[in-house]
């Protein structure tokens, strides 16, 4: 089932959990990388606010603006003609109440062509959640390593409280979310929530028992790490970028000071 757009809405992707089908979701913040995800069959791109690590350079997601955000979001969601865009909401639109929440959200809607948002934290993030959700905006939750809340965690840990995740993902789905993304969990403790939510889990570091998985662009490409063993224990690569990219620069810079590039095929 498609909406009109001949994109996946959210109900195909709570059928997805109904049917057992596995949900496939990475990061992407730019036009043609969108644009292979959705042909290569990803259920659900997101716009994370991981822009600000990974692309930005930042040491923390805190430092993403709105305006970046919505940057980042027009050209993916310009790209995607399947797969269900969603959009980080960057620190701290919704740490500061539902109305700061529904604006920033509304904006998002209004001025890319993403379907939903997403929004971090548990129980405490509800009554913002429920908000945006009766604002007619789809959400994503986000609970156990929150990186927005990292000072409050004192680092990127993995979350070890069982009962405190599983009242989080509980009130996230009370409040609305459509599903919810489960980060750095024991696979233990992500089994558990999956099997009592209703709503879609999609892990990341939360193990197999997810009804999905994500993972950031740059991880599962080696994109962003000289090496690879550097990779976050979550994440799997699939094709060493860092490698393939380092190795054509050289030759590049080989070439042009060799003066074998541009030879008689790349000249006019
Ligand atoms: O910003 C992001 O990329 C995320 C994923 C880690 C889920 O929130």
């Amino acid at each position: 089932m498609v909406n009109k757009s001949g994109a996946l809405s959210v109900l195909n992707i709570q059928k997805m959990k109904e049917s057992g089908e596995k949900i496939a979701m990475v990061t992407a913040y730019d036009f043609p990388t969108a644009q292979m995800a959705d042909s290569a069959g990803l259920d659900m791109i997101l716009v994370g606010d991981s822009v600000g690590t990974v692309v930005q350079g930042r040491s923390t997601t805190l430092g993403v603006k709105l305006d970046e955000t919505i940057y980042h979001a027009e050209m993916v969601a310009r790209a995607v003609k399947r797969a269900l865009v969603v959009v980080d909401i960057p620190f701290p639109y919704c740490q500061l109440g539902a109305e700061e929440a529904k604006r920033a959200c509304a904006r998002v809607l209004k001025e890319t062509e993403a379907t939903s948002v997403k929004i971090e934290g548990g129980a405490s993030r509800a009554e913002t959640i429920r908000a945006v959700v009766d604002a007619g905006i789809p959400v994503l939750g986000h609970c156990g390593l929150a990186p927005q809340s990292v000072k409050a965690l004192g680092g990127y840990r993995v979350q070890r409280d069982v009962d405190r995740l599983l009242a989080d993902c509980q009130a996230v789905e009370d409040a609305g979310a459509f599903a919810v993304v489960l980060e750095c969990v024991q696979r233990d403790h992500a089994e558990e929530v999956s099997r009592k939510l209703r709503i879609p889990t999609i892990g990341i570091g939360a193990g197999v028992g997810c009804d999905g998985q994500v993972l950031v662009f740059h991880d599962l490409f080696n994109y962003a790490n000289k090496d690879p063993n550097e990779t976050p224990k979550h994440a799997r690569v699939y094709c060493d970028l860092h490698q393939l990219i380092d190795q054509g620069f050289r030759e590049y810079v080989a070439d042009v000071k060799s003066g074998s590039f541009p030879g008689d095929a790349e000249s006019f």
